[in-house]
């Protein structure tokens, strides 16, 4: 059994606590906090730790299954605990787009909703008092943050994940706009896809008639996130989360 030690880590969605007498797992715990533009706009969004812990262990594994990615989650404890490989994170977002939304836009002046050509892999310091600035393997060569290899396994493994992800969504009646994933290295430099894939580092838009199913509801105040990640659980596993909960 594993036993939640001290706390490691506190993020804006999850906090990271240690195992007791185990140095080599963490356990990952979803909140329900809801944040935005690095922080700047904060909310607590009912049951949303429970539903992205719920939707992070069934597509993460499910990505792992359909790719051969490896990632860091090793046991779902309770609704909102999953324990994971701990792991050193890379200090790189990888973001993988199919149709132009978000800083996209912003940056290069692009209409969102613009189907681009071929899915766009971007990398992002991640550092929250920059402001997660754009950046190339350049950088992450020259500061240290991942080396060379390992930035062109991020674009290799960030593909394939899109592929698995834009099937899984598609099946669900949903277009997956953009996402962002992070990586970790093991003790003995491997790889694991890390963090979460969840509504919240993603854009999903229903097939058809576009309509946000992400993270976009709370930024642009749309709607109640809570109605939207619920839509999202019951659309992933066929029930709602209270039905889920009982059963
Ligand atoms: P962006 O349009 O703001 O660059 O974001 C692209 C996608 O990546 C979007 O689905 C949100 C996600 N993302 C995060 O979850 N966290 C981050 O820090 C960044 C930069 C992006
Ligand atoms: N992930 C960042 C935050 O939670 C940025 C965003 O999602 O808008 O503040």
């Amino acid at each position: 059994m594993s036993v939640k030690g001290a706390q490691l880590h506190e993020g804006k969605s999850k906090q990271i606590f240690a195992v007791e007498g185990d140095d080599s797992h963490v356990i990952m715990h979803y909140k329900d906090d809801a944040t935005a533009f690095n922080g700047v706009k904060k909310d607590t969004v009912v049951d949303k730790g429970e539903i992205n812990a719920a939707i992070n262990w069934h597509l993460m594994n499910h990505v792992s299954d359909v790719t051969g990615i490896p990632n860091h989650l090793v046991k779902a404890l309770d609704s909102r605990n999953h324990l994971c490989h701990k792991l050193e994170i890379v200090p790189v977002e990888v973001v993988v787009r199919n149709i132009a939304a978000g800083s996209c836009c912003r940056r290069f002046g692009r209409e969102e909703g613009e189907v681009l050509p071929f899915p766009m892999i971007e990398f992002f310091y991640k550092s929250d008092p920059l402001d997660d600035p754009p950046i190339s393997a350049v950088h992450a060569r020259a500061f240290g943050w991942a080396h060379d290899w390992e930035m062109a396994y991020f674009e290799f493994a960030a593909a394939k994940v899109n592929a698995a992800m834009v099937d899984f969504w598609s099946t669900l009646g949903v277009d997956l706009v953009d996402f962002k994933i992070e990586f970790g290295r093991t003790p003995e430099g491997h790889l694991l896809l890390a963090d979460e894939i969840s509504p919240d580092g993603c854009r999903l838009w229903e097939k058809g008639t576009k309509r946000k199913l992400d993270k976009d509801v709370f930024r642009r105040d749309l709607g109640d996130l809570s109605d939207t990640y619920r839509e999202l659980y019951q659309r992933i596993f066929g029930h709602t989360l209270a039905e889920g909960s009982q059963a």
